[in-house]
C-alpha cells in the first residue's frame, strides 16, 4: 500500500464542483485582484479569528514581512523567534535588514520556551519584536509570552502559518499578538491553489499600514505615502479560501481524530508522540513523532510505501544563510535534539483508517512489536 504524506487530489474531489463554479463566477465577474472576494475573505477570516482586521497578501512570508513592518520595525531592529521553525519565520524580516535572534524551545510542544525567552530579553534589552510560532498546529504559551513581552516592552507577532483554527484556552491563535501572520500554502490546514497569506490585527494603525505596504505604499491611485511592495491576493484564491473556510473546523476535527487514532495504535511503541497541553486545542497541521532511530525508521517506512517528511532537519541558526550570526552546534540544544529525532507521519483530513493502520503496522514491525 502507498500512503502519501499529503493528498491534495483527494481533498479536492469532495469540493471540486463548488470550486469549478466559484472559478466560473470569478471569471465572469472580470475582477481578478483585490476586489470584492478579497474583501469578503478578509471580513470572514477576521471574524473567524476574532479580530477586527485582516489583510490578504501574496503568501505567508509576506504576511510576516508586512506584519513586522506594519508594527514600525525597521532595518537594524532585533527580533526573536525559535530556531526549529520554517526558515521564513526569520527570513521574512531578516531580508528587510532586521536582525534575528533565537530562543530555544520546550521539547514537549516544540514551541518557544517562555523561561528562555525571559532570560534572553533580560540579557538583550534592545529586542523590538517576538515571533512565537504555533508550530505543527500546537499553540504557544501565550499568557506567559504576552506577559513577558509586555514587561520588556517587546511587540508580538504570532506566526500562525501552521495553526488555522488552533485554540489557546478557548481563543483562536492569531488574536493574541499585536499582529499575526497566516499562510494559505496549498498543504496548510486552510490552503489555496497557489500562494496566499493574510495578516490579522486589532490595531487600526497596523491595519492601515499593512494595507499600504501590500500595494506599493499606496493611499490612493498614484499616491504613495510610504514605500511598499506588490503582495496582493488574487480574487480567485480568496473566493476558494472563503468557501474552504466553512469546512476548516470540520477538517481540523478530522485531523484531531486521526491523531487520536495514531496515539491509540502507537502508544506502546518507543516513539515520543505529540503532546497536547491541557490548555491547548491542537490542529495537527503535521503529526510529528520522535525516535532515536529516526533515519532507519524513515527508510523502513519508505521501503513499505509510506512517505514521511522532517519538519525541519536543520535548525535556522545552523543554516548557511545565518552563518555570520556566530551561532554554532550546541547554541540551542532542544531545537537541535528535535531536528535529529523528529519525523512527520502522513496527516490530512482524508487519510483513511486502513492507511493509518498500515503506517502504524509498519512502525510496530520496525520495533519488532
Ligand atoms: C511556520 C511558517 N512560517 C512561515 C511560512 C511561510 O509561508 P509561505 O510559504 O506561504 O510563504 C510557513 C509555510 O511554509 C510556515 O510553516
Amino acid at each position: 500500500m502507498i500512503v502519501k504524506m499529503f493528498n491534495l487530489e483527494r481533498e479536492h474531489e469532495d469540493i471540486k464542483k463548488d470550486l469549478l463554479r466559484i472559478f466560473e463566477d470569478v471569471l465572469s465577474g472580470g475582477e481578478f485582484i483585490q476586489g470584492k472576494e478579497v474583501r469578503a475573505l478578509e471580513e470572514s477570516f477576521a471574524s473567524y479569528i476574532g479580530v477586527k482586521y485582516a489583510i490578504g497578501v501574496g503568501n505567508g512570508t509576506d504576511a510576516i514581512r508586512i506584519g513586522g513592518l506594519a508594527l514600525d520595525l525597521k532595518a537594524g531592529d532585533k527580533f526573536v523567534t525559535t530556531p526549529n521553525t520554517y526558515v521564513a519565520s526569520a527570513m521574512a524580516l531578516s531580508m528587510q535588514g532586521l536582525v534575528p535572534l533565537f530562543c530555544d524551545i520546550e521539547l514537549e510542544t516544540y514551541n518557544m520556551d517562555p523561561e528562555k525567552l525571559e532570560d534572553l530579553l533580560k540579557r538583550e534589552r534592545d529586542i523590538k519584536l517576538c515571533i512565537p510560532v504555533h508550530l505543527y498546529g500546537h499553540p504557544c504559551r501565550m499568557d506567559e509570552i504576552m506577559g513577558i513581552c509586555k514587561t520588556y516592552g517587546v511587540k508580538v507577532m504570532e506566526d500562525a502559518c501552521q495553526a488555522h483554527g488552533a485554540l489557546y484556552k478557548d481563543r483562536k491563535v492569531g488574536g493574541f499578538g499585536d499582529v499575526a501572520a497566516f499562510s494559505f500554502y496549498p498543504t496548510k490546514n486552510l490552503g489555496c491553489y497557489g500562494d496566499g497569506g493574510i495578516v490579522v490585527t486589532d490595531s487600526e494603525e497596523a491595519y492601515r499600514k499593512a494595507i499600504m505596504l501590500r500595494n506599493y505604499g499606496q493611499t490612493d491611485k498614484h499616491v504613495h505615502a510610504i514605500e511598499g511592495f506588490n503582495s496582493r491576493l488574487d480574487e480567485v484564491q480568496a473566493a476558494f479560501l472563503r468557501h474552504k473556510l466553512e469546512y476548516l473546523d470540520q477538517w481540523n476535527e478530522k485531523r484531531r481524530h486521526i491523531a487520536w487514532f495514531y496515539r491509540k495504535e502507537l502508544e506502546d511503541t518507543p516513539l515520543v508522540l505529540p503532546a497536547e497541553a491541557p490548555w491547548a486545542h491542537h490542529v495537527y497541521h503535521v503529526y510529528v513523532v520522535r525516535s532515536k532511530k529516526r533515519d532507519d525508521l524513515r527508510q523502513y517506512l519508505s521501503d513499505n510505501g509510506v512517505s514521511t517528511l522532517i519538519h525541519y532537519p536543520t535548525p535556522i541558526h545552523l543554516q548557511g544563510a545565518y552563518g555570520s550570526l556566530g551561532f554554532r552546534k550546541g547554541s540551542f540544544v532542544n531545537a537541535e535534539q528535535a531536528a535529529g529525532e523528529i519525523i512527520s507521519l502522513p496527516m490530512y483530513p482524508t487519510l483513511k483508517q486502513d492507511e493509518i493502520l498500515h503506517v502504524c503496522g509498519c512502525i510496530r514491525e520496525f520495533y519488532g512489536l
